[in-house]
């Protein structure tokens, strides 16, 4: 019996701080002006095809993670797999703020040619949390 409680409580823990990180974030994302957020925009805009400044083809969040959040990914430059973003088959997603903000960083630049601000990134969570 005392096991299964600490198990439970464990378990309510560990799910609190997975689902605690994305909240974090979204909460930092209110406090920056930005908001209400929406998951269908955060899906037109994973789709939506950038062109890049290098002359090199179109290029969009699905060109390497794809459109099916719950398959894997692949880099559409080292050709290498990238594990599925949905957090539902992939529970690590969105847990490390600061991993989430370092790709987001990253992954606009190349992408949008520019970083993305607290509405879209607000916007992409609320869209890879719900798959
Ligand atoms: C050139 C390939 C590529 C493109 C394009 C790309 N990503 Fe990524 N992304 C990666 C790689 C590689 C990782 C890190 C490896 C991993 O976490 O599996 C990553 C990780 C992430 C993560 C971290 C998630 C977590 O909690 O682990 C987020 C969020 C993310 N990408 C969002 C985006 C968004 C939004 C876009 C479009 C603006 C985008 N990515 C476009 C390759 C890409």
């Amino acid at each position: 019996m005392k096991t299964m409680i600490t198990l439970g409580i464990a378990g309510l823990l560990v799910a609190s701080m997975a689902f605690g990180s994305a909240v974090n974030l979204i909460e930092d994302y209110r406090n920056a002006g930005a908001g209400p957020f929406s998951q269908s925009e955060g899906r037109s805009a994973w789709i939506q095809q950038h062109q890049s400044s290098d002359g090199g083809d179109a290029r969009s969040c699905s060109s390497c993670h794809g459109t099916d959040l719950t398959q894997p990914g692949r880099h559409i430059k080292t050709g290498k797999p990238i594990e599925p973003m949905a957090p539902s088959v992939n529970p690590a997603r969105l847990t490390d703020p600061k991993k989430v903000e370092k790709w987001f960083r990253r992954n606009c630049r190349w992408t949008l040619g520019r970083e993305c601000s607290p509405q879209e990134k607000g916007d992409f969570i609320r869209y890879i949390s719900k798959p």
